[in-house]
């Protein structure tokens, strides 16, 4: 699996600095090709030539002194690698990547690398635990920064706690676990719709909802990350996306047009990904001009607008997948139930909103996974980057 990989190990000054030659030599040990950038304070926990023996390679830490034919260490080291594995990461390092500065020779060749990177947090759980830190360690794993994170233990400060550096044996396994994954999808194509749909009253007003659109892309992006091909047609969000040879981001504003789009697009697909928080009424008239402001009350005449997962559910032929969400406030899992064979699904993600920390408008999201062979699988809470790994995870045994 990582045989011929061509790995970067950055070590920032941390005290687990002293398994990194350990790491160095398990990858080694895998067949990969090592090159260890240090910072000045990590070379107070491990020595320099340690690193360079195991590597068979100078280390790389003074910026100013050397280069190589064509361009600058930071950049031909960036350009070489296949992946970073930063171990540990410390508080410091953690928080420079995520605010892009580049001071030395592992941020900077930080910054020029373009590629997946792994970083191993290990500090003091105090400071691990610290909104900052935290803060940044969010922000990496938006970026899609994958954090092997660290272990609950004795620290080297003496007290209890999260901070340890995960130990070498697992971080190696994530690492063989990431190209694993990198395949699952390949030839599939996956119809994905995400974020609220605006159904206009006039030229300026429209109905919406809160949905930011988050699930849905964090559904795309770990999708393209294991080799899918991607449609995502995607209502008005703050969501970011970048792009992809596989990716075909269709931007939408109401209901009918995502309806349409959605429709066109499954038809070539494997698999319905329904995220959307899609507007169930949309006014009858529609005016093309401001309204004006009058004495009487306005009453605004709704019509239901098209169930798009519904029309996806009588369409789906044999070979194809469906999966959908349910947003639920009462008898939750009844009402999952019947939304799931109603709209023919192979399984659909429940989300209750009496749980805090779940649903629109925020950054985690605690959901129950139930599919059409009777299994519940309730989840903890978790960061919409990980539910969407569990999602694409159950996704790849319906194949
Ligand atoms: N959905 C859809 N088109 C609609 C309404 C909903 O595709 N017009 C999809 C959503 O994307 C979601 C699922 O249907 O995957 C369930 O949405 P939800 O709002 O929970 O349920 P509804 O079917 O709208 O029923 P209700 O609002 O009565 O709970």
């Amino acid at each position: 699996m990582l045989n011929g990989k061509k790995v970067l190990v950055g070590i920032s000054g941390g005290i687990s600095a002293y398994k990194t030659p350990m790491l160095v030599r398990l990858l080694i040990k895998k067949g990969c090709d090592i090159r260890v950038v240090a910072t000045d304070n990590a070379l107070h926990f491990v020595s320099e030539l340690t690193l360079q023996t195991l590597s068979s390679y100078p280390v790389y830490n003074d910026m100013f002194c050397r280069f190589t034919e064509k361009t600058t260490e930071h950049i031909s080291l960036s350009e070489w690698a296949d992946i970073v594995i930063v171990a540990p990461a410390t508080a410091n390092i953690i928080g420079k990547y995520a605010n892009g500065i580049a001071d030395d020779a592992l941020s900077t060749t930080l910054l020029a690398f373009n590629k997946q990177v792994f970083f191993c947090p290990a500090m003091n759980c105090n400071m691990y635990n610290n909104f900052a830190v935290q803060d940044n360690i969010s922000t990496l794993k938006r970026r899609g920064v994958q954090i092997i994170d660290s272990e609950q233990g004795e620290l080297a400060c003496g007290v209890v706690g999260k901070g340890r550096m995960a130990e070498v044996e697992t971080i190696v396994e994530e690492i063989e676990n990431y190209y694993k994954t990198n395949d699952d999808f390949i030839n599939r194509t996956i119809t994905i719709t995400a974020g609220p749909t605006r159904e206009s009253i006039d030229k300026v007003r429209f109905i919406s909802n809160a949905s930011s659109g988050k699930m849905g892309y964090e559904i795309a992006k770990e999708l393209l990350r294991r080799g899918a091909k991607v449609n995502l047609i995607s209502g008005v969000t703050n969501e970011k996306i970048e792009e992809n040879n596989n990716l075909r981001l269709i931007n939408v504003v109401n209901a009918q047009q995502m309806y349409e789009k959605t429709i066109e697009m499954f038809e070539k697909s494997d698999v319905g990904i329904c995220c959307a928080a899609v507007a169930d009424y949309t006014p009858i008239v529609q005016y093309d001009r401001k309204l004006k402001k009058q004495e009487q009350s306005l009453i605004i005449e709704l019509k239901p607008t098209k169930d798009i997962l519904l029309e996806l559910g009588k369409k789906k032929k044999k070979n194809q997948v469906l999966v959908g969400f349910a947003l639920e406030t009462d008898n939750e899992i009844d009402n999952a139930k019947n939304k799931l064979q109603k709209k023919n699904l192979d399984f659909i993600v429940l989300n209750s909103l009496n749980d805090k920390g779940a649903g629109f408008e925020c950054q985690t999201n605690k959901v129950t996974l139930i599919d059409n062979e009777g299994n519940v699988e309730p989840l903890p809470l978790k960061d919409k980057i990980d539910v969407a790994k569990d999602i694409v995870n159950k996704l790849l045994k319906c194949f």
